[in-house]
Parts: structure tokens; C-alpha cells; sequence
């Protein structure tokens, strides 16, 4: 068959894979090939298995791999095949040397650019998907204009807003699809191209263009003030433990004021995940760099409440439990970053489940997809730890449960249940704000929740 487009993927990541597959899903008149150099991920999107768990992916995948949507390690040939080619490999913060634990990592970005003017033979447009400090397409412009090659590039910013555990529900049906380029003649035609591609199943008004450098910001500005939203109802959530106000309340309060609006003011124990950190240190990276130490000091702030909310949810534990976890066992119901995926970077869990063995807790780990992640991120941990899939099982014998991710299951267990088999006083620490306190409570639960009066059987 003839492929209207071919379109290349480089990176089969939680981002290119999802975006890939529905591209492919609603446009089979295109071919969309996915490379990654990691050939075990290849495997794994090519296998019954897929690397990454995300409701409604595996049905995609089954109805177009092996038709349109091809998954390879072959990224030459990628590149020599295809004329349309996103990018999106990873940009985690950099570990080393100068801008180390704020500025981004553009190693493997750096690769990929080299790589694509090496196989190249034939004009390509690149897209950006992964998401870049502004100006990072200058970069990648000045290595592809090489002096040795005739091939022509044009370079597009197309971020992709996905959010894990709703990626296809958010790449079928988008707020928004954001496309910068150039505003030369050439880099219009290539963006006129994608707005006709988004356009097959994206209505019109929803697809916005603007100059390159905008879009790449826009992107990160983006996760910033989603992150902000976050800290600011988190760190009102300390003050409520302190007037007795309730946190739920205040946020409907505040949230239905429609200049508001009532999204992302869950009081959480903290705001995990792949970008949200990354991305804001990336600003304050950038802020720092061109002198704006006001603007840096205030989106660092963001970051900084994220980690105070993780702390103080140990130090409530810690108080609440007479100031020892030593030799304790606590259950932590739940390590994914939120629910509904699998993924655990930057998940508070990861930070917690440290703290708890600093005290010298025991900790047993239960959670319905993120278990293999869990026990890779703890594997050097200096403690004790175990993972047990089935929550009944995991709270036997344990003193206090804390629930970490707002998975639906852990709303409707058999509380009565699992408090019979727990050591008493039983306590229940609820770093998500969803089950029924009250409820919970009148079983025997010492109950705390974020931002809202604990509820205790406990003599003060
Ligand atoms: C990543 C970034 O975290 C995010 O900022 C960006 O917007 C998109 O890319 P994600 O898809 O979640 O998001 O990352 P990850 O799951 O780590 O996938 C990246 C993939 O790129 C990996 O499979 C990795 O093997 C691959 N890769 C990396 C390459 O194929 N080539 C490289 O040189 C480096
Ligand atoms: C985010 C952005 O939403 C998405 O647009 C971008 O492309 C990538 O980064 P993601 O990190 O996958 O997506 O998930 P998101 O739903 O935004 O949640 C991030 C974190 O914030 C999670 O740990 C979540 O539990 C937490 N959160 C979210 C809260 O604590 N409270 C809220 O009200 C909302």
C-alpha cells in the first residue's frame, strides 16, 4: 500500500509511544515508524506486554501495529526512510558539571540532532516534541545547517501536553495542539503541513501557531503553573492543619470562582512525575542565566513547598505515632506518581519510603501496576521493604497505613477488614484526601488527613 506521509518517531518513550499510536489510529493513510535505541523498549512495543500502562493504549496498538505503526531499532534507516521526523528522547535535569540538578540534560537531544544530519539524504522537516529549554531549536538548527551536506531542514516546536493516565483520552481530544516555527516562508509551508496533519481529528480553533521561541516556552510555562496551582493549595493545606479548616472546602470555595476555576486543587502529599520538577528547575535554570534572580527565586518556591509537603507528611506520621516509627510497620498503599499508570519518577513515594527506613520503619509496598518500578527505585535502599500486590495481605500486621496514590481501589476496600488485622492503635494517614474519614474513623482508624482536623480515638 501507499503511504499518503511517512512519518519517523525517535524516542518509544511515555511520550512518543502514546503519541505515535493514536497519529497512526487516526490517520491510516500515513505510516508512522517509532525507533528508540534502547532495543529491549522496542521488544516490549512489539510485544503482547507494552512498556508502559495506559488505559486504552493496548487496543490502539493492537488495531494498527504491523499496519501503520511500526516499532524498530533501526534509527539510520528511520531517518533515510522518513521526511517527517519528531524527536522526542528524553531531557531529564542534568546530574553533573555546570547548571547540575537544574538545567536540562541535552546529551541524547544533542545525539539525535547529529544523528539525523548523518543519514539524512533527502529535505526533513524536525519536530520537537520532547520538551526544551527556548531557544534549544537555534541548537539544533545551527548543527543541522552543515556546511558538508546539501539536505535542507526545517525545525518545528510541536510540545505535547499529555498528561500520564490520560494520554489517549488527552492526544484523541486535546485542549490545544501547539505548533511554533520559523516565520520564514519555508518554516510557514512546513508549519501549514502539521496544522493539516493535527487537523484530520483535531477541530481547527483548537490548533494554535506562534513563533518558535513561544512555543518551546509555552510548554514549560505550562507545567509550571499547573505546579503552582499544586504547591499554592498544598501550602494552604498546612494552615488548615493549623485553624482547623478543611482543605476540600476552601479549594471548592476558591474554585468556583470562574476566573479561578476548580482544577489541580487537590491537596495532595506532593506532585511527582516526570516534568513538573524538571521542567520548573529548567525555568529557574534559565531565569538564573539571563539574570532574572527575583523571577527564578519565585518558581522555585513551587518546588520547594512539593518537598516541604513530603516532609511534613513524615513528621505527622512521626508525631502522631509517639515520635518513634522505629521497628514499625507501615503499609504504603500505593507508589505510582498518580493513578492509573504505572510510572513511578519523581513519585513521593520514592521520597517517603526513604524517609520511613531513615526512621527505621519497615515498610510493605502495595499498588496495582507500579510494583516492578517500586522495586527498582528501592533497590539500593538500606532497609526493610517488601511488595505485596494484594492490599489485604499488604496491611496484615502493619501499624499504620499511608495511602500515597489516589488509585479508585483503595476508595471502596473493606476498611472493617483490613483494621482487624492490624496492630492497634491503628493509624491511617491519607496523603490523597479520598477515603471515607468519618467511616474510617468509627471502624477505629486514627485517621489524618491533608488539611483537615485528624480524627483520633487517642487521649491528648
Ligand atoms: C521524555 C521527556 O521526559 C519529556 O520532557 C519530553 O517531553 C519527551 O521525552 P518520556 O517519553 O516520558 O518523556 O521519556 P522516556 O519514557 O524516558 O522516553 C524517552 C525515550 O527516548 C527512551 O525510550 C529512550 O531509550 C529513547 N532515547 C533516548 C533514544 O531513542 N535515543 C537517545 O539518544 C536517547
Ligand atoms: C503533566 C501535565 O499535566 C501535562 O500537561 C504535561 O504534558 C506533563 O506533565 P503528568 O505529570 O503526566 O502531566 O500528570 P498530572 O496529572 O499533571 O499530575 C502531576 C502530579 O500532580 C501527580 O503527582 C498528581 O498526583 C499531582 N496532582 C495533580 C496533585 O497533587 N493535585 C492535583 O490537583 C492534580
Amino acid at each position: 500500500m501507499e503511504f499518503e506521509k511517512n512519518i519517523l518517531c525517535i524516542g518509544a518513550g511515555y511520550v512518543g509511544g502514546p503519541t505515535m499510536a493514536v497519529l497512526a489510529h487516526k490517520c491510516p493513510q500515513f505510516k508512522v515508524t517509532v525507533v528508540d535505541i534502547n532495543p529491549t523498549r522496542i521488544a516490549e512495543w512489539n510485544s503482547d506486554e507494552l512498556p508502559i500502562y495506559e488505559p486504552g493504549l493496548d487496543k490502539i496498538v493492537r488495531a494498527t501495529r504491523g499496519k501503520n505503526l511500526f516499532f524498530s531499532t533501526d534509527i539510520a534507516g528511520g531517518i533515510r526512510e522518513n521526511d517527517i521526523i519528531f524527536v522526542s528522547v528524553n531531557t531529564p535535569t542534568k546530574t553533573f558539571g555546570a547548571g547540575a540538578g537544574m538545567a536540562a540534560d541535552l546529551q541524547y537531544w544533542e545525539k539525535t540532532a547529529r544523528q539525523i544530519l548523518q543519514y539524512s539524504e533527502s529535505p526533513k522537516i524536525v519536530i520537537e516534541k520532547s520538551t526544551l529549554p527556548v531557544k534549544t531549536a537555534q541548537a539544533m538548527e545551527n548543527i543541522l545547517r552543515n556546511v558538508h551536506s546539501s539536505v535542507t531542514f526545517e525545525v518545528l516546536s510541536n510540545p505535547e501536553f499529555l498528561a500520564e493516565g490520560t494520554a489517549v483520552q488527552d492526544l484523541e481530544n486535546p485542549d490545544r495542539v501547539l505548533i511554533g516555527s520559523r516565520e520564514t516562508p519555508s518554516g510557514l509551508k512546513a508549519r501549514e503541513m502539521l496544522v493539516e496533519m493535527y487537523a484530520k481529528w483535531v477541530p481547527r480553533e483548537k490548533i494554535i501557531t506562534s513563533n518558535i521561541w513561544s512555543s518551546e516556552l509555552s510548554k514549560i510555562v505550562a507545567n509550571a503553573f499547573l505546579a503552582q496551582r499544586i504547591s499554592s493549595i498544598n501550602s494552604i493545606s498546612a494552615l488548615c492543619e493549623k485553624t482547623d479548616a478543611d482543605i476540600t472546602e476552601v479549594a471548592r470555595a476558591v474554585g468556583m470562582d470562574s476566573r479561578i476555576g476548580s482544577k489541580y486543587l487537590n491537596a495532595s502529599v506532593g506532585f511527582g512525575g516526570s516534568c513538573f520538577k524538571k521542567d520548573i528547575l529548567n525555568l529557574v535554570y534559565l531565569c538564573r542565566y539571563y539574570g532574572l534572580d527575583e523571577v527564578a527565586d519565585y518558581w522555585e518556591g513551587v518546588v520547594k513547598i512539593n518537598r516541604y509537603q513530603q516532609e511534613r507528611f513524615i513528621v505527622n506520621m512521626l508525631s502522631s505515632m509517639f515520635n518513634t516509627l522505629a521497628g514499625k510497620r507501615i503499609c504504603l498503599f500505593g507508589f505510582s506518581f498518580k493513578a492509573n499508570t504505572g510510572d513511578t519518577r519523581e513519585s513521593p513515594a520514592i521520597f517517603i519510603s526513604e524517609r520511613l527506613m531513615e526512621e527505621k520503619a519497615e515498610i510493605v509496598i502495595t499498588d496495582p501496576k507500579a510494583l516492578k518500578n517500586a522495586r527498582t527505585d528501592l533497590a539500593g535502599a538500606k532497609g526493610k521493604v517488601s511488595f505485596v500486590e494484594d492490599p489485604y495481605r499488604a496491611a496484615e500486621g502493619c501499624h499504620a497505613i499511608a495511602v500515597l496514590t489516589e488509585w479508585d481501589l483503595y476508595r471502596t476496600l473493606d476498611y472493617r477488614k483490613i483494621y482487624d488485622t492490624m496492630v492497634t492503635p491503628a493509624y491511617l494517614f491519607d496523603g490523597r484526601n479520598i477515603l471515607d474519614h468519618k467511616k474510617c474513623f468509627d471502624i477505629g482508624f486514627n485517621v489524618y488527613p491533608i488539611g483537615k482536623p485528624p480524627l483520633t480515638h487517642l487521649k491528648k
